[in-house]
């Protein structure tokens, strides 16, 4: 049976790393969509190109190749960006590429073919609202603003990226209004998807209970499997 999981949620709510730890033990394809809007970032500021600057941003269209290598390194035009696309300044910028509907309909495109022949768990804002709207099983991974803020400082200073616990902070509280407040795809919570607060809750805590909501949705909708 080909199972598609949607997991969307605002920044730095765990979503990517639960979701490669519930694909790794349901031995579904797990597929970062932000590492995607990341690579799109960074090749734009390669080319020295304002990310606020629509026109300019939309034009690298059919020129950007992204590839999701199974190990998790991202590739974009055969140049490995796994490390760069984490940097602050490409955080800092992602979310006004992420506001371009061009650029949405070009990494989407992809996103829905990545997801036609195998088992997915798909993490970004918009999957169960726009990309896989008929996911069997739709998460809506929220924490507070101050433990996704500590996480992902935590994460960074783990991998040597250099930053504060306030510009994380702002960071977050940034791309999330700019997530929600975009006219095309916007972060929002899909109707019929299952909230899940993980404030306080480990990531263990986390796995466990996706992989419960994963197991009755499908008890649910397929009761003769
Ligand atoms: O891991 P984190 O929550 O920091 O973000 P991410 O999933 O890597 O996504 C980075 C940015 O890409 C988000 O802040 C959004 O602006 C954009 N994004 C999006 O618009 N739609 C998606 N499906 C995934 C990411």
């Amino acid at each position: 049976m080909k199972v598609t999981v949607a997991i969307d949620g605002p920044a730095a709510a765990g979503k990517s790393t639960v979701a490669k730890l519930v694909a790794k033990k349901l031995g579904y394809v797990y597929i970062d969509t932000g590492a995607m809007y990341r690579a799109y970032t960074w090749y734009c500021m390669e080319k020295g190109v304002d990310c606020q600057d629509h026109d300019a941003c939309i034009n690298f269209v059919g020129e950007v190749s992204i590839v999701l290598k199974e190990d998790g390194a991202v590739l974009c035009n055969d140049i490995d960006v796994t490390r760069a696309i984490r940097e602050p300044r490409v955080s800092g910028n992602v979310s006004y590429i992420a506001s371009y509907k061009e650029i949405r309909l070009f990494l989407v495109d992809q996103q829905r073919k990545m997801a036609e022949s195998n088992s997915v768990i798909m993490d970004g804002r918009d999957i169960g609202t726009y990309v896989l709207p008929n996911a069997d099983v739709k998460i809506f991974q929220i924490a507070s603003v101050e433990t996704r803020a500590k996480r992902r400082y935590d994460e960074n200073i783990s991998k040597g990226i250099t930053c504060t616990l306030e510009e994380i902070e702002e960071d977050v509280r940034k791309r999330d209004y700019i997530d929600s407040h975009r006219d095309f795809a916007p972060l929002t919570c899909a109707e019929d998807a299952i909230t899940l607060d993980t404030s306080n809750m480990s990531i263990e805590e986390v796995v466990d209970a996706i992989i419960n909501i994963i197991d009755k949705r499908l008890k649910e909708k397929y009761p003769n499997a």
